[in-house]
């Protein structure tokens, strides 16, 4: 197996490339080309965007750039809480599409659970798979509570739960309860943002297999069996963070990365976000 064949199937039947390619904070539309550019150039086929960017236009002008088949890339945008409802989330997808420059998107997610419109904008989403903009629909942000809420309403359940997941945020509740509910998780922030690359624990496993301490944890997501989607603005790195499919960390590696769990976030309380209706600063 390699980055581009290393594909799955959804619930919905649709295929999804695992191991994907995350833009967040690339806002200069040169760096993102050129970026998304080397990312195809290394076999990644997913690129995750979201509303909340700003960046789906330069997406949009990468794509054209790269001038491939639509069928050879996947394309995940989020729709921002200020967009949830009915009527907004159906016209600021519409607005999305434009900026990607795009007849569709492959998987539209919901950013945060926010309260208001907990439904309306899920009601959205299943019609807007139904016109075809969207082939899957998933969210984001999601913990079990909201999932169960959810499932007293929804005519289809998402098919994705992206999540922030690394070595110190496991997640190992919700990746067991999307397994069984046949939810994809997706770790966001898998390499845990940068922040963990001078653990002594995954230092010590690198060097071991003469690897980099973000291909080890990225060894860690495949191997934990769910999808993530890095994301670096460096030409090296992104090669490496695709480079992780020669190479296997034995079961006594794959328990010394789990004692490394603290339940620490790096980013905002889906629970907190979920009641302000909006993300905050922290
Ligand atoms: N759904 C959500 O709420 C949500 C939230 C946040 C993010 N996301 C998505 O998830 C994607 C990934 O998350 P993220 O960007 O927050 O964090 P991440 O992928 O865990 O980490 C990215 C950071 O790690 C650095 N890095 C990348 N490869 C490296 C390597 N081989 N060695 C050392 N450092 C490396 C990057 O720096 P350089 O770029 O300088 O290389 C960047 O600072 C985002 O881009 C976005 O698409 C979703």
């Amino acid at each position: 197996m390699d980055i581009s064949s290393n594909l799955l199937t959804l619930a919905d039947g649709n295929q999804m490339p695992s191991h994907g390619f995350g833009v967040y904070k690339i806002t200069d539309d040169r760096e993102l080309i050129n970026a998304v550019t080397h990312a195809f150039d290394a076999g990644y086929r997913l690129f995750d965007t979201a509303q909340m960017y700003e960046n789906e236009a330069a997406l949009g002008k990468a794509l054209k750039e790269l001038n491939q088949p639509r069928d050879n890339y996947f394309i995940t945008t989020k729709v921002a809480e200020q967009n949830q409802g009915y009527d907004q989330a159906i016209a600021s997808t519409k607005e999305s599409l434009k900026r990607l420059q795009l007849d569709y998107v492959d998987l539209l997610l919901i950013h945060w659970p926010i309260n208001e419109h907990f439904f309306d904008t899920w009601r959205a989403f299943e019609d807007l798979k139904r016109d075809g903009l969207t082939k899957s629909i998933g969210v984001s942000n999601y913990g079990m509570i909201h999932l169960q809420y959810l499932a007293t309403r929804a005519r289809e359940m998402p098919v994705v739960d992206q999540l922030e997941r690394h070595p110190w945020l496991q997640e190992e509740p919700m990746v067991e309860y999307n397994r069984a509910h046949n939810i994809v998780t997706q770790a966001w922030a898998p390499l845990g943002r940068g922040q963990l690359m001078e653990e002594p624990i995954l230092k010590k496993i690198a060097s071991a297999h003469d690897r980099s301490v973000a291909q080890v944890i990225l060894r860690w997501q495949l191997q934990s069996g769910i999808s993530f989607i890095p994301k670096s603005v460096h030409k090296d790195r992104i090669s490496q963070n695709a480079a992780i499919y020669d190479f296997t960390l034995s079961d006594d590696e794959m328990m010394l990365i789990k004692g490394l769990n603290r339940n620490r976030r790096l980013s905002q309380e889906p629970e907190l976000v979920y009641e302000f209706n909006h993300q905050y600063p922290h």
